[in-house]
């Protein structure tokens, strides 16, 4: 199979606040966040795997800032890596200023995906090959993670997650 780059994952996606969408402080509430990207960061898993995809894991969300009614959001989400038949996406959430047209961080998240056939079996997908040097610090720690979503869900042992063992046992 044919190894992919992040930037043909990459899908952005652009909506605005709507009222029904808020919390009562007029901010957008962090469910509708959620779903917005795990919508995006399933496209980018699809685009990478070329198959049906599943969310097997949020492994991170942090919301930095308030995003209030009437903003302008993006999201953009890419593979950041594949293993056998899962995916590491990113996704990175910003706020349009209505005057100067630019872009400010709001938030951003680490969800897992899982390509799977039509009977929802887990299927091998292509690797990635990242090529910025964001890309490629976001590849490394990916194991990592990967390990810690594993042994938090219960389905790896803590004598399993080599990666996290180093991690903790650097100087
Ligand atoms: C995700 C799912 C396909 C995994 O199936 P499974 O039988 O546990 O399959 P496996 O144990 O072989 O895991 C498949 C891959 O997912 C990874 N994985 C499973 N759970 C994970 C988790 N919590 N965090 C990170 N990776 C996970 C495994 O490490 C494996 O990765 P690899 O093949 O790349 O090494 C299955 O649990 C499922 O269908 N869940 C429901 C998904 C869904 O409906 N999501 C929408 C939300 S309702």
């Amino acid at each position: 199979m044919k190894g992919k780059t992040p930037a043909e994952s990459k899908t952005i996606m652009t909506d605005m606040v709507l009222p029904g969408e808020t919390n009562p402080l007029n901010n957008l509430f962090g469910g509708e966040l959620l779903a917005r990207m795990d919508r995006c960061a399933a496209i980018a898993a699809r685009r990478h795997s070329r198959r049906i995809v599943v969310t097997a894991s949020v492994n991170h969300v942090a919301f930095s800032r308030a995003v209030p009614l009437g903003s302008v959001v993006t999201v953009e989400a890419k593979v950041s890596r594949a293993f056998k038949t899962s995916m590491e996406v990113f996704i990175d959430v910003w706020i349009e200023d209505r005057e100067s047209g630019s872009k400010n961080k709001a938030n951003e998240g680490i969800y897992t995906f899982v390509a799977v056939d039509e009977t929802g079996r887990p299927i091998e997908i292509p690797e990635l090959i990242p090529e910025t040097d964001l890309e490629k610090s976001r590849f490394a720690a990916a194991l990592r993670r990967k390990q810690l979503s594993l042994l938090l869900s219960g389905k790896m042992k803590p004598s399993e997650a080599t990666e996290l063992k180093a991690l903790f046992m650097e100087e």
